[in-house]
Formats: C-alpha cells, sequence, structure tokens
C-alpha cells in the first residue's frame, strides 16, 4: 500500500482531555469494560482492526478481571505506531495477552486464524473508508463476531449522517444495539456497542474489508 496518511499527529489529540477525542476514548474504554465484564466465562479473543496506539484496549485489559482469560490481536499498517501499541502493552505488563500485528487489517489473512473473536474493535476506520466499505465491514463482522460478542464501532455524525445506516447494516447482520454515546456530545464523536445474537458466518472471505480513503 502505498501514498497512506500519516496518522502519528492524530494521536496527540488524545493528550488534551478537553478534545472530542478524549471524550471519544472516554466512551470507548467504558465500552470495552462492559464487553469484558458480560463475556461469557472462558477465553477471550479481543480483534482490533486499525489499531492505532491501542490507548483504549490495552488500559482496559490490563485492570480488569478477566485479564487472564484474553487474547488480543491488533491489527495496525503503520510500523512506529504499532511499536507504540507493542510498547505501551509491555509497560501495562499485558505484553504476553497481546499480538500487535504490523500488516494491513482490511486483509483476512492478519486475522483468519484469531476468529471468531469475543470483542470485535472497528473504531477510527468507518470515518476514513467509502460508505460501500463500511456496508462491507459491517456484513463481513458477522463472520468475524462469535454469538454473544461485542463488536464497538466510531463515526463522526457530520453530513453525510451514515449513523442510522450503519445500525441497519448491523441489525441486518444479526447485531442488536447494546448502547450508544451520549447525543450531545460533540457531531465529531460517536460510538455504539452491539451484540451478535448469530452463529459466526461461515469462513471469513479472502476479500479485503475496506481501503482508506483518507
Ligand atoms: C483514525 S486512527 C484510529 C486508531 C485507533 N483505532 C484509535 O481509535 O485510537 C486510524 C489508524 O488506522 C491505521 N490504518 C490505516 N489504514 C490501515 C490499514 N489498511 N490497516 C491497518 N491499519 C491502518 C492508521 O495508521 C491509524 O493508526
Amino acid at each position: 500500500m502505498t501514498g497512506l496518511r500519516d496518522w502519528k499527529q492524530w494521536f496527540a489529540a488524545y493528550d488534551d482531555p478537553a478534545s472530542p477525542l478524549a471524550s471519544r476514548l472516554r466512551v470507548v474504554r467504558e465500552g470495552i469494560r462492559r464487553a469484558l465484564d458480560e463475556a461469557a466465562p472462558g477465553p477471550i479473543r479481543i480483534l482490533y482492526l486499525c489499531a492505532g496506539e491501542g490507548r483504549d484496549v490495552i488500559p482496559e485489559v490490563a485492570a480488569h478481571p478477566r485479564r487472564a482469560d484474553v487474547t488480543a490481536r491488533l491489527v495496525e499498517f503503520d510500523p512506529a505506531i504499532a511499536d507504540v501499541a507493542r510498547r505501551a502493552a509491555a509497560e501495562a505488563g499485558v505484553a504476553d495477552a497481546f499480538d500487535v500485528v504490523t500488516g494491513d487489517a482490511a486483509d483476512p489473512a492478519n486475522f483468519a486464524d484469531f476468529v471468531p473473536a469475543e470483542v470485535l474493535l472497528l473504531c477510527g476506520i468507518f470515518g476514513n473508508v467509502s460508505e460501500a466499505d463500511i456496508a462491507n465491514t459491517v456484513a463481513r463482522a458477522a463472520g468475524l463476531t462469535a454469538r454473544g460478542g461485542t463488536v464497538i464501532w466510531t463515526r463522526h455524525r457530520r453530513e453525510p449522517n451514515l449513523v442510522p445506516s450503519v445500525h441497519e447494516w448491523f441489525a441486518e447482520a444479526g447485531f442488536e444495539t447494546l448502547w450508544e454515546s451520549d447525543p450531545e456530545l460533540p457531531e465529531a464523536i460517536y460510538v455504539a456497542g452491539h451484540r451478535q445474537r448469530r452463529d459466526p458466518a461461515p469462513g471469513t472471505g479472502a476479500d479485503k474489508l475496506f481501503t482508506f480513503i483518507k
């Protein structure tokens, strides 16, 4: 892949507690905590596509009583950003549970051996890919998520506001809505959690899920 945006500066907004991104982080972290709280007994696989620095999932797993049950696969294309995630997992004492893959998160070859996951994180993707790719990724999530598993996703609510469509696509794929972020938050932010009520669709498919266009 060539011509990709350099995302390193994007993460700096997390350090300003008043930023929309910091608000989003609080909601995503709460959602991950809830997914772990409600996970069925047994192993918990967390698959995070386009994981960035893992600022949400790493501290939540490290602090959670189910920590020993968790194995996480983080897929991040940028090697320097993936290294930040690896270091963060090591500093949090969970390096053994976190496999950070430097690669294309849209390519099922990077996670086909790790699904169905009990928690699927799709944060920071849907604002950067085409509408068709969002629909495709949601449909394919049905093959990536275990029955009873949780998916958490983010997208802004600026026009065209695709949030209602994304909800319809999740419903068609067998997911029910568990929670949504506070509508009073800035429109740069929207986060939702869904639960899969069906068995995972067979096979992950070999086609790519999405292409970043921003
Ligand atoms: C908007 S950021 C979101 C990061 C993280 N999920 C978060 O919410 O903090 C998008 C991330 O996706 C990464 N990325 C972009 N295209 C990717 C791809 N095809 N495969 C894996 N990572 C990708 C970027 O390097 C960047 O770290």
